[in-house]
């Protein structure tokens, strides 16, 4: 493939959002060019969260891409919530006449690349030292190396979908961006399986040795986290001292029927709520982890990246035919959507960890708010309307 010396909208990070972005952008006829620092393999190794909403499911079927997800991924119209030895379910769909769809991230990905390189769609990998230039005015560009060779890219705008660590956010002027941030004091480790799951649904457990939850992949791998120490190490834990101590923070009833196996994967996330606003500088934009990260308690981070990018495809698209309305309302009508799933992110973690600091107070007001939810259908389905999503808007 030769790389083009200029494209409408130059991508940066080939992560779901960046990938869903070109998708959305050539069903509309805006040329994209992605640049993404790592290989395609290492960024399909990287196992992450796999709820879908509505709206996401939604954008995929409009990127075309949807196919495998409907024929692979499973409908859920509820999850268990678990404390005192018991399991309460919430009823998504007779809360809200919705569902989500469990389809693992790593799918998503790997369903995006292959349809853009069917499409032929350029796309550089392992792209080093990429720098982005002159967004504040007309005519940005961004410059990397490649295969030994300096490239730069003209553009008309720059999406920066490079994830928290990324180019993009770090190349914006201190005065011209605030940061908001709330760093948790533990983490979770995940271990990955191919085991049938312990439920057909999801379980978050609220446990007195900390949280728990049972997810999977499909109905033979399975996916579960323990809430843990913000320093361990994965590789310190065997198999063996995860399932049992999942088990232990699972009722004894279903922790019987928790099927253990060898892990594929294990390893420690830790967990963060951070928004940067604005999420656009001039002809830079921000979408994904790049402006904004949940912690994975409720599985937001990939729905939030959709929307972002659904309603940037469009701005972008609106734009190439002549209006600009897209792009200046873009970053206020991502952030409503955004503020209101941090919160709900930060409010399910702060309902299900056991926090070092807050004391028996604040365990007893964990208890006395999930006895609450329990009983009243209002609470519940407060619940299921964010689990399930809040409106693109
Ligand atoms: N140049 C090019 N690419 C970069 C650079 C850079 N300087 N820095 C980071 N990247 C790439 C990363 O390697 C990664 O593949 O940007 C991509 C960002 O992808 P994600 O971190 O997956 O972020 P995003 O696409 O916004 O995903 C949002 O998916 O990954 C989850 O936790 C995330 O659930 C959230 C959702
Ligand atoms: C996952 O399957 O990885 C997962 C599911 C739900 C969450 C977080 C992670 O809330």
């Amino acid at each position: 493939m030769t790389i083009p010396t200029r494209t409408q909208v130059l991508i940066v990070g080939a992560g779901p959002a960046g990938l869903l972005l070109g998708a959305l952008l050539h069903r509309y006829g805006v040329d994209t060019v992605l640049l993404e620092a790592r290989s395609a393999d290492y960024v399909l190794g990287r196992i992450r969260a796999g709820v879908l909403e509505q709206v996401a499911v939604d954008l995929l079927d409009e990127a075309g891409v949807g196919e495998r997800m409907h024929a692979e991924g499973l409908p859920h119209d509820g999850f268990d919530l678990c404390f005192d030895g018991q399991r309460h379910r919430i009823d998504l769909h007779a809360l809200t006449g919705k569902r989500v769809m469990v389809y693992g991230q790593t799918e998503v990905t790997r369903d995006l690349m292959d349809a853009r390189r069917a499409a032929g769609l350029p796309s550089v990998y392992e792209a080093d030292g990429v720098s982005v230039h002159g967004f504040d005015g007309a005519r940005p560009s961004v410059r990397f190396h490649h295969q030994g060779a300096t490239h730069e890219i003209k553009c008309d705008f720059i999406a920066g979908c490079d994830g928290f660590h990324g180019v993009c956010r770090a190349s914006v002027p201190e005065a011209a961006i605030q940061r908001y941030e709330k760093v948790y004091p533990f983490g979770w480790m995940g271990l990955l399986a191919d085991v049938p799951p312990v439920s057909h649904e999801l379980i978050y457990a609220n446990h007195e040795r900390g949280f728990a939850l049972c997810s999977m992949r499909s109905a033979t791998r399975s996916r579960y986290y323990v809430q843990c120490a913000l320093d361990e190490h994965a590789e310190r834990w065997s198999d063996d001292a995860f399932w049992q101590e999942l088990k232990r923070r699972l009722p004894p009833d279903t922790a019987a029927q928790v099927h253990t196996g060898a892990s594929i994967e294990k390893s420690v996330a830790p967990l963060r709520s951070f928004v940067a606003e604005p999420m656009r500088f001039g002809r830079l934009m921000l979408a994904g982890d790049a402006a904004h990260i949940v912690p994975p308690t409720g599985a937001k981070g990939l729905n939030l990246a959709a929307g972002d990018v659904g309603l940037l495809s469009r701005a972008l698209a609106e734009f190439s035919r002549g209006s600009a309305a897209g792009i200046d309302s873009y970053s206020q009508r991502c952030l409503q959507r955004v503020w209101k799933a941090e919160r709900f992110s930060w409010w399910f973690t702060s309902l299900m960890h056991r926090f070092p600091d807050t004391g028996e107070f604040g365990q007893k007001m964990q208890h006395a708010e999930l006895e609450y939810i329990v009983g009243s259908t209002a609470a519940q389905t407060a619940i299921a309307e964010n689990y399930v999503g809040l409106p693109l808007g």
